[in-house]
């Protein structure tokens, strides 16, 4: 097993031992990439959605939020074009009878060539030092020339061959990059084919007026049916946003990294509305703005990329994500695109309802194009959850686990713990916790010694530890505990709301990214 699938075996077991995330229906063996958050999972992801949605809405005049139902009326994904398009392409492995996504097959295939380039570059820097020029190196050695142009190549073609649809050419080239079935190692696939990814069901009480319908496989459409209701109620005037946070079903194929990729998700978008020919440059504006929003979590800059689509989905004209540093290496975390007109046009052909935008300021009506912000939920959690938990080698020699969660999105921000059980200390725990409790979600714990109480709110990702002792009784301070530097400090019972309210609260977070911008 490799570093970093222990890595992420650690992160699954973590996440269930401290009350996070589990498998749904654990008890009958679980379901397939379906997961139950638990009592601090369901807080952690309240507070992701919260500072998702306050970024977006409250601090912009110009967008507003709705919440659209899950089911919608048929035609609707007919003209989005998910019931002819929102395919994947999959290979099975005659040998190990697993499925695969063709396309993830080749992408694997050339995210290793990457790998053993950058591996060269590495090598080759220690062995320069300091006169190393990586550009220079990375356009003229032979071996990384051969790994990169390699990549381009697999990449180029399975892109050209998944536009024309051309499925033949899809095995012929997982044929020729010799690409194995990581479960068998055997090269033995079936042909490819295209499997839809909504899933069906019906409406209605009787057999004869049933209606069949899909599980929405993405909460956009319910923005685009509903734009010119918020338009008009809103007298919104372009350039102006709708975002929508909300549950998606798609019937995954490849569903095998815990809440990265889930049959049941929830997602955070945001669809801005604006001029014809201006969808560039809000393009760029957004992409920026949704990478400073990730940076002002502290998860290190380092652990985000973009990565330009050169295969782009059947609605837009340019496309990008923010890819993150999993556990599993850099996959897609958020994506941004440059949808055009594509999906209103299609739903005024659709529905013969018109779906103009008068613009008063050029006197002409058209319909808005459209870029959207789309982001997962859980992958989200998964990114932040998978990121914070370390463990540290301690100056005594001792390893401690600690879930650096950004404080902001801690599900229980204070642990108040009274040093022994007796002599009135829980008693003032006990008042500490009624007062903090208005303002956060609070903890008790009197069991084990206080150490161990540290080392458990750590594990469990809470930023503060508050212990009254003997010293309370006399001069009404606590302890404060850090968990993230353990430094303690000692501070008066009236002045730790106010000094937790500074760490942990939204709005001074939410001022880092507007600095940022
Ligand atoms: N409205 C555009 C849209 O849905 P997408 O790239 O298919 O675009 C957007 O999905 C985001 O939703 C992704 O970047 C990812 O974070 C999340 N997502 C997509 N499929 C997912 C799945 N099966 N499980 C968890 N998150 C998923």
């Amino acid at each position: 097993m490799t570093n970093q699938d222990n890595q992420f075996k650690k992160v699954i077991s973590h996440a269930k031992e401290y009350g996070y995330v589990v498998q749904s229906s654990e008890i009958y063996d679980g379901l397939g990439a379906v997961y139950d958050y638990l009592q601090n999972g369901v807080e952690l992801k309240k507070n992701i959605r919260e500072y998702w949605w306050k970024s977006m809405v409250q601090m912009h005049d110009n967008i507003v939020g709705i919440d659209s139902a899950i089911f919608m009326h048929p035609t609707t994904w007919k003209a989005s074009g998910h019931i002819d398009a929102f395919n994947d392409p999959l290979i099975d492995n005659k040998d190990s009878k697993k499925r695969y996504r063709a396309d993830v097959l080749v992408e694997e295939y050339a995210e290793k060539l990457l790998i053993k380039a950058q591996k060269e570059i590495t090598k080759a820097a220690k062995r320069f030092g300091e006169s190393f020029d990586e550009e220079q190196y990375k356009t003229t050695n032979p071996r990384v020339l051969n790994y990169l142009s390699k990549r381009e190549e697999a990449l180029q073609k399975i892109g050209k061959y998944l536009e024309a649809n051309d499925l033949v050419a899809v095995k012929a080239l997982i044929e020729e990059l010799e690409i194995a079935c990581p479960v068998s190692g055997s090269k033995n696939w079936t042909d490819v084919k295209q499997f839809n990814l909504m899933f069906g069901t019906k409406i209605g009480a009787s057999a004869d007026s049933n209606m069949d319908l899909y599980l929405r496989p993405e909460t956009a459409q319910g923005i685009f049916v509903n734009y010119l209701n918020v338009q008009k109620s809103g007298r919104m005037k372009i350039p102006f946003g709708i975002a929508q946070t909300g549950k998606a079903f798609r019937n995954e194929i490849v569903a095998r990294q815990f809440i990265f990729r889930m049959r049941e998700f929830e997602q955070m978008e945001m669809q801005f509305f604006v001029r014809p020919g201006e969808q560039m440059k809000w393009y760029e504006t957004w992409k920026e703005r949704r990478l400073a929003w990730h940076l002002s979590l502290g998860l290190g800059e380092e652990n985000y990329r973009f990565h330009k689509h050169d295969k782009l989905a059947h609605y837009a004209d340019a496309a990008a994500d923010i890819e993150f540093n999993f556990p599993f290496g850099f996959k897609e975390l958020e994506g941004i695109h440059s949808r055009t007109d594509f999906d209103l046009s299609s739903h005024e052909k659709h529905s013969g309802k018109k779906l103009q935008y008068f613009d008063p300021e050029t006197n002409k009506s058209y319909i808005p194009y459209v870029v959207e912000t789309s982001i997962g939920l859980d992958r989200m959690f998964l990114a932040i959850f998978s990121k914070s938990l370390q463990e540290e080698i301690l100056e005594n020699g001792t390893t401690r686990t600690v879930l650096r969660l950004p404080a902001v999105l801690a599900p229980i921000k204070v642990a108040v713990l009274p040093l022994v059980k007796k002599d009135g200390l829980p008693k003032i725990a006990h008042e500490i916790i009624t007062d903090l409790r208005l303002d956060f979600n609070v903890v008790y714990d009197e069991k084990d010694a206080v150490g161990r109480r540290y080392r458990r709110q750590d594990a469990a990702g809470t930023p503060f530890c508050v212990t009254v002792d003997h010293q309370t009784l006399e001069d009404n301070t606590v302890t404060i505990r850090y968990r993230d530097s353990m430094e303690q400090k000692r501070l008066q019972i009236n002045d730790l709301k106010t000094v937790v309210k500074d760490e942990v609260s939204i709005s001074n977070w939410l001022q880092k990214t507007r600095e940022k911008k």
